[in-house]
C-alpha cells in the first residue's frame, strides 16, 4: 500500500513538476515564437481558427475527445528557419514539441499527448513541396506532402517512374518514411526508408543538418526509427525506382464455400516465394478472403505466372487489368470496384473524421496451419467490424541484411499481418475487445520472444516509456522498443543519447537515450 502510495507520487511529481513547464514558461514560449515566426503561422488555444488547424488532419475521431491532452498552440512553418525557431524557442522555455506531418498515427501521437503535458505541435502541412530530378531518377520530397501527392508528382513526370511506400494516398511523407513504409513495391525493392539517399533535419540543437552533417548513425536511424525520436526531418532526398509503362492488377474474393481457408494457408508459402515483379497481398474480412495483386509486367504473362505458382486462386485474363502504375496508386489496392478513378484523388488530402479506427500488428515466419485458419475465420463469424490484411515478405525486403536500417523483420519472415477495427464515431468498446480478444488468441500463432510488430502500426498497449528525473528510461523503452526494432534497438537508443540526451524530442514511445548513468 505505502509502495503504491509511492508510485503515485512519484508519478505525480514526475508528471506535473518536471515535464509540465510553468504557466510562466509557456507564456515566454508563445512570446518567443510570436518574435520569431510570422503571427498568421501560429495557432493558440485562444486563436478562432485554433480547432479547424487541429482537425485538419486528424484521422480519427476517437482522438478527438475530451480525454486527448491538446496543445498549447499549433506552428505551421512555411521555411526550415521557422521550425529551427520553434527547436529553440522549446528548449529555451522547457516546452516540447510533437511534429506532424500526415496526422495518420495510429495513437494519434502526432498531435494528442495521453500523459498530461503542456506541448507544442509544429504542423508541415505547408511544407510539401516535391521537386523530380529526372535525369538523376530522384526527387526531394518535404515532409508535408502526402504519398498521393508524392505518387502524382512521380508518375506525371515519366510514368516509368516510381516509389515504394504505402497505399493510402493520404498518408504523410514525415511519418511514414520515418516508420519504414510497407507497400506493393516492397518485395521488388525494399520499404520506403530504404530508399532514401540524403534528409534534411532539424535536431535538438535547432541546427539544420543534411546527411554529411548529422553523420551516418543518425542518418540511419532516422530511415525506420520511428518518428519523433531524433529531431524534426523537414525533406528527403529519395531513389526513385524503375516500373514498366503498364503494370497488371487483379482482385479475386473467395468464400468459406469457395475454399478460402485452404487456399489462404496455401497463399502463405506462396505469396513471399513469388517472383518480385508479383506482390499479392490478402485481406480477410468476414467470411471471405480478397487476393490484391499488383505484377510488374503484362496480364499475359500475370495469368501465366500464377498458373504456374498459384493455381488454387484459378485466376483468368479477365480478373486482370491493365494501367499505368499511377492508376493503379489510385486505387488504394482496396477493390478493384473504383478502377477508372482519375489519379486527381491522389491530390485529395481531406480524408474524413467519422470512423474511428484501432490497429495493431504481428509477423509471421512459420506458416499457420489450415486448421488454426479455420479458428481464425470463425472470429470473424462474431463480429463484422473487423480485417486483417496480409503483407508478404520475401524477396528484396527479405534479403537485405536486418541491421542495414532499423526495420528488423526481414530474412526468415512471411508476412506482416495487420489487424484493424473500425467504428462509426468516438466510441468504440465493443469492437475494441474483440480486436483485443482476437490478438490474445493470435499470440499462439506468429512470431514470440519478441512477439514483433511493425513502429507504423503504432500500438501504445504493447508499453509506454516511464519517465525518470525528466528522461525516458531504456528499460521501459525495450519493452516495446524490441518488439519495433529487436537488435536494432539498443543502436537506436545509443544514437538517441548522443544527438538528444535530455530526450527533448519525445512522446509516450520515443527511443529513450542509452545513458550510461554515474551511480
Ligand atoms: C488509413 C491508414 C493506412 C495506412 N497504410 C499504411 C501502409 O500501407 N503501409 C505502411 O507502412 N503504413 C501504413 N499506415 C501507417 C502509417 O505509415 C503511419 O501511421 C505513419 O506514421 C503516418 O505518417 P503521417 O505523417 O501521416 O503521421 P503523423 O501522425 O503526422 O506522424 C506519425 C509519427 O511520426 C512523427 N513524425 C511526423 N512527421 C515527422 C517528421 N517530419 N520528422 C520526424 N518525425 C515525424 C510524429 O510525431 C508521429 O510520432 C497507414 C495508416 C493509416 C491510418
Ligand atoms: C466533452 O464532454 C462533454 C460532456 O461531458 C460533451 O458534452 C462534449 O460533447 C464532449 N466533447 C467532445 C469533443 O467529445
Ligand atoms: C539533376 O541532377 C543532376 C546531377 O546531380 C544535376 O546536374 C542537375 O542540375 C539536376 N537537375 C535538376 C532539374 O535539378
Ligand atoms: C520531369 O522533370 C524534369 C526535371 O527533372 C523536367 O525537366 C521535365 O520537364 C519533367 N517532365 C514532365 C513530363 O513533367
Ligand atoms: C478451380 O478450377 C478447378 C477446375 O477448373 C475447379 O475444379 C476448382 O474447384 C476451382 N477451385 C476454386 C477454388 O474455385
Ligand atoms: C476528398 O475526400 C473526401 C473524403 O473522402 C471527400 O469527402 C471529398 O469530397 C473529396 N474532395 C474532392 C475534391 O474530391
Ligand atoms: C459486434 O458489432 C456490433 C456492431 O457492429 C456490436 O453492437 C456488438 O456488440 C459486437 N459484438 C461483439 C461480440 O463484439
Ligand atoms: C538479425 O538476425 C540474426 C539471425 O536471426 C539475429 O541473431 C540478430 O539479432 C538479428 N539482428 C537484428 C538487428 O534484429
Amino acid at each position: 500500500m505505502a509502495m503504491l502510495r509511492r508510485l503515485a507520487l512519484a508519478f505525480f511529481l514526475s508528471c506535473f513538476s518536471c515535464s509540465v513547464p510553468s504557466l510562466a514558461s509557456s507564456d515566454d514560449f508563445l512570446q518567443c515564437l510570436a518574435k520569431k515566426i510570422p503571427s498568421e503561422l501560429v495557432y493558440k488555444q485562444s486563436s478562432s481558427d485554433f480547432t479547424d488547424v487541429l482537425v485538419s488532419s486528424i484521422r480519427f475521431p476517437n482522438f478527438f475527445t475530451n480525454t486527448t491532452v491538446r496543445p498549447l498552440c499549433i506552428v505551421t512553418p512555411t521555411d526550415a528557419g521557422h521550425v529551427q525557431a520553434a527547436v529553440l524557442c522549446g528548449r529555451r522555455n522547457g516546452v516540447r514539441l510533437r511534429v506532424r506531418s500526415g496526422g495518420h498515427d495510429y495513437e494519434g501521437l502526432s498531435y494528442r499527448s495521453v500523459r498530461p503535458e503542456v506541448f507544442g505541435v509544429v504542423d508541415l502541412a505547408k511544407l510539401r513541396s516535391i521537386s523530380v530530378n529526372e535525369s538523376e531518377s530522384t526527387a526531394w520530397v518535404n515532409s508535408g506532402a502526402t504519398i498521393g501527392e508524392l505518387y502524382y508528382a512521380i508518375g506525371k513526370n515519366n510514368s516509368e517512374l516510381a516509389f515504394p511506400a504505402g497505399e493510402c494516398p493520404t498518408l504523410g511523407v514525415g511519418g511514414h518514411f520515418s516508420g519504414g513504409g510497407v507497400g506493393m513495391l516492397m518485395r521488388k525493392y525494399g520499404l520506403s526508408s530504404d530508399n532514401v539517399v540524403d534528409a534534411k533535419l532539424v535536431n535538438a540543437k535547432g541546427e539544420l543538418l543534411d546527411r554529411a552533417g548529422m553523420g551516418e548513425d543518425h542518418f540511419w536511424a532516422i530511415r525506420g526509427g520511428g518518428g519523433q525520436s531524433f529531431g524534426i526531418v523537414l525533406s528527403w532526398k529519395i531513389q526513385l525506382l524503375h516500373v514498366p509503362p503498364t503494370v497488371a492488377v487483379f482482385s479475386i474474393s473467395k468464400t468459406l464455400d469457395q475454399g478460402a481457408v485452404d487456399i489462404v494457408t496455401r497463399w502463405q508459402v506462396v505469396g513471399p516465394s513469388l517472383p518480385d515483379d508479383l506482390t499479392m497481398r490478402v485481406k480477410v474480412q468476414g467470411q471471405e478472403a480478397m487476393f490484391l495483386a499488383v505484377y510488374l509486367g503484362t496480364c499475359s504473362s500475370l495469368v501465366a505466372t500464377m498458373g504456374r505458382e498459384f493455381p488454387e486462386l484459378n485466376m483468368t485474363s479477365a480478373d486482370c487489368r491493365s494501367m499505368t502504375y499511377l492508376e493503379s496508386t489510385a486505387l488504394s489496392f482496396t477493390t478493384l470496384a473504383n478502377i477508372g478513378t482519375p489519379e486527381e484523388v491522389l491530390l485529395n488530402r481531406t480524408s474524413g473524421l467519422d470512423i474511428s479506427v484501432e490497429g495493431k500488428s504481428d509477423y509471421v515466419r512459420r506458416p499457420i496451419s489450415r486448421a488454426a485458419w479455420n479458428d481464425i475465420f470463425s472470429w470473424f463469424k462474431k463480429n463484422g467490424s473487423g480485417l486483417i490484411m496480409l503483407e508478404p515478405h520475401g524477396g528484396f525486403i527479405g534479403s537485405v541484411p536486418n541491421a542495414t536500417t532499423p526495420y528488423p523483420h526481414r530474412d526468415g519472415v512471411l508476412y506482416v499481418i495487420q489487424y484493424l477495427v473500425f467504428w462509426p464515431g468516438a466510441n468504440g468498446a465493443a469492437p475494441q475487445t474483440w480486436l483485443h480478444d482476437f490478438y490474445d488468441f493470435m499470440g499462439q500463432h506468429v512470431t514470440a520472444d519478441p512477439r514483433e510488430a511493425y513502429v507504423n502500426f503504432r500500438d501504445l498497449d504493447i508499453g509506454q516509456n516511464a519517465v525518470v528525473d525528466d528522461v525516458s528510461t531504456f528499460e521501459s523503452g525495450q519493452v516495446w522498443g524490441e518488439r519495433y526494432f529487436m537488435g536494432n534497438f539498443r543502436r537506436l537508443a545509443e544514437v538517441k543519447a548522443q544527438v538528444d540526451p535530455t530526450d527533448y524530442f519525445r512522446n509516450e514511445q520515443t527511443t529513450p537515450p542509452l545513458l550510461h548513468r554515474r551511480n
